[in-house]
């Protein structure tokens, strides 16, 4: 791969459309993201058709726009990469689609990016975070709205999962109290502007799973106690935010300590997702990673949520490999990083 090699990376998985133009050195030449929470609001969730035609409508301006801005053609890109999973089908399809037509129109290498390798690796894209990037092995937590888990990334393409959700994503739990709590999806940053003004101890909500061995996740019976503290209608909504909060946040921060006591090797606590930007998540990890000596690493905000730098940075990391991928490669709604091999191709 060449050292200044630029990459076309599109994002389609889920409710974001995304493009990017991505340099190998990290230099971010352009990136665009719509967000379609306007489509899906009235909805109070995603809607997978939904989220395909309006990926189908805003892609094609969304990549010219950031062509553009990086002031390239077509000709001087070296490959061009699409999450071909896990996702929405209908999204990945658009996206993974239109990689193949730009790859094919201009003679490309196209690459089919999993989205949560992607999410993995963020934190390695240079000049992202203040310090260097971290080595291998670190522990990732992926706290989105639609995932859930813990996975010590060892390598390129060498992930174990160590432990992931019995039912909700803790996104997903956060916009369901929401929800119950009377406020519009998605409701995760509207729950913790209400929890600033409650006492956390106001109830006791259960920590399911707190203390068990492993690191799985469990939000659906905390979701059921705050169905009935509303309906009981005795505690503030103020004070059931902020327990709910609480609740969430002990139970990821035992979850993540017992990762760490399986995967002793990890160099840092790296943390994604859409809920990594709760304060009191991001207080409680941090605290974690203070007490193991860990540093704890979560990427600006943008770059945690959906994205297609993120996408792009995984191409720059397969194509130094030489991976690339063939134009007849299907999206996959499903894709675990288990699943995924090292590459072959030589390093370069
Ligand atoms: O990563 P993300 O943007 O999208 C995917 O799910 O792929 O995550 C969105 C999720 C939503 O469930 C949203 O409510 C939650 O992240 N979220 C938050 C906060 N900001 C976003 N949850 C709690 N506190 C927040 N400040
Ligand atoms: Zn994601």
């Amino acid at each position: 791969m060449k050292a200044d090699a630029i990459i076309l990376g599109i994002e389609s998985s889920c409710d974001e459309t995304a493009a990017a133009v991505l340099r190998a050195d990290g230099t971010i030449m352009a990136e665009a993201v719509f967000s379609q929470l306007k489509e899906h609001a009235p909805f109070g969730g995603v809607v997978p058709e939904i989220a395909a035609r309006a990926h189908l409508q805003h892609l094609p301006c969304l990549v010219t726009k950031v062509m553009q801005q990086a002031g390239i053609g077509y000709a001087e890109l070296d490959a061009v990469a699409a999450t071909a999973g896990p996702g929405l089908i209908g999204g990945l399809i658009v996206g993974a689609s239109y990689a193949k037509g730009v790859a094919l129109a201009h003679g490309l290498p196209f690459m089919a990016i999993n989205h949560l390798e992607a999410h993995a690796l963020t934190v390695r894209l240079p000049g992202l975070m203040p310090d260097t990037p971290p080595d291998f092995p670190y522990l990732l937590l992926l706290l989105s709205g639609g995932h859930c888990q813990c996975v010590l990334v060892e390598g390129l393409g060498h992930y174990s999962r160590l432990g992931s959700t019995l039912d909700d994503a803790v996104g997903e739990a956060f916009d369901k109290a929401a929800k119950l709590l009377g406020l519009a999806w998605p409701g995760g940053p509207h729950l913790e502007r209400l929890a600033t003004q409650g006492n956390a101890d106001a109830i006791a909500l259960p920590r399911p799973l707190l203390g068990r061995q492993g690191c799985d996740f469990s939000f659906s019976g905390l979701k059921t106690a705050v169905a009935r503290a509303v309906a009981q209608g005795q505690t503030r909504a103020e004070d059931i935010a902020a327990s709910f909060q609480a609740a969430v946040a002990a139970v990821l921060a035992d979850r993540a300590r017992h990762a760490l006591d399986m995967a002793p090797a990890a160099k840092a606590l790296v943390v994604a997702g859409g809920v990594a930007a709760n304060g009191a998540v991001r207080g409680a990890l941090a605290r974690l990673a203070e007490a193991r000596g860990l540093p704890m690493l979560a990427p600006p905000l943008r770059y945690c949520t959906d994205n297609a730098v993120m996408v792009a940075w995984a191409g720059i990391e397969r194509l130094r490999h030489g991976a690339i991928d063939s134009l007849s490669h299907n999206p996959r709604p499903r894709w675990p990083l288990a699943e995924m091999t090292p590459p072959e191709g030589k390093a370069a």
